[in-house]
């Protein structure tokens, strides 16, 4: 069965009550529920979080070793972290399609937010909407899937 994994960057557990209204109130959870919704029957969600760069760094090899489509916020590593940047090319380079999403619009935050150091090694960006950003990356991902 065909899979997609959506990979959750630092202290994207803690939503619903990390800063409300930036983030809205849904949980984490609540977000993987509505995905699950949106879902075709033949296919599933690998669905995770970890506040570990080493930990993310090992799901995006996991992803290029098994061409998995990824849906990914990188949370605040999205702003520095090369090692992840890096994995993100090694996915890119099989072939697989990588979507950085945000559900703020780090463009309209604090300075710091306005680099993406993952951005160039992803097939797309989608920011500030949200839940309905991992709703248009996945629509993006099944389009891409029916194509084949
Ligand atoms: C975020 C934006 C980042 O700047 C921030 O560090 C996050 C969440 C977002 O989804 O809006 O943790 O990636």
């Amino acid at each position: 069965m065909t899979s997609i994994m959506v990979l959750n960057g630092p202290n994207l557990g803690r939503l619903g009550s990390r800063e409300p209204d930036i983030y809205g109130s849904q949980t984490l959870a609540d977000i993987e529920q509505g995905l699950h919704k949106a879902l075709p029957t033949d296919i599933t969600l690998d669905f995770r979080q970890s506040d570990d760069e080493a930990t993310l760094i090992g799901w995006l090899q996991e992803a290029a070793d098994s061409r998995t489509p990824v849906i990914f916020n990188p949370a605040a590593f999205t702003h520095y972290s090369y090692a992840l940047r890096d994995a993100c090319q090694i996915v890119a380079e099989t072939g697989t399609p990588l979507i950085e999403v945000h559900l703020s619009n780090p463009h309209a935050r604090e300075s710091f937010r306005h680099t993406s150091v993952i951005s160039g090694a992803a097939r797309g960006v989608i920011a500030g909407f949200g839940d309905q950003s991992y709703h248009l990356a996945l629509s993006h991902i099944l389009t891409l899937l029916e194509r084949h």
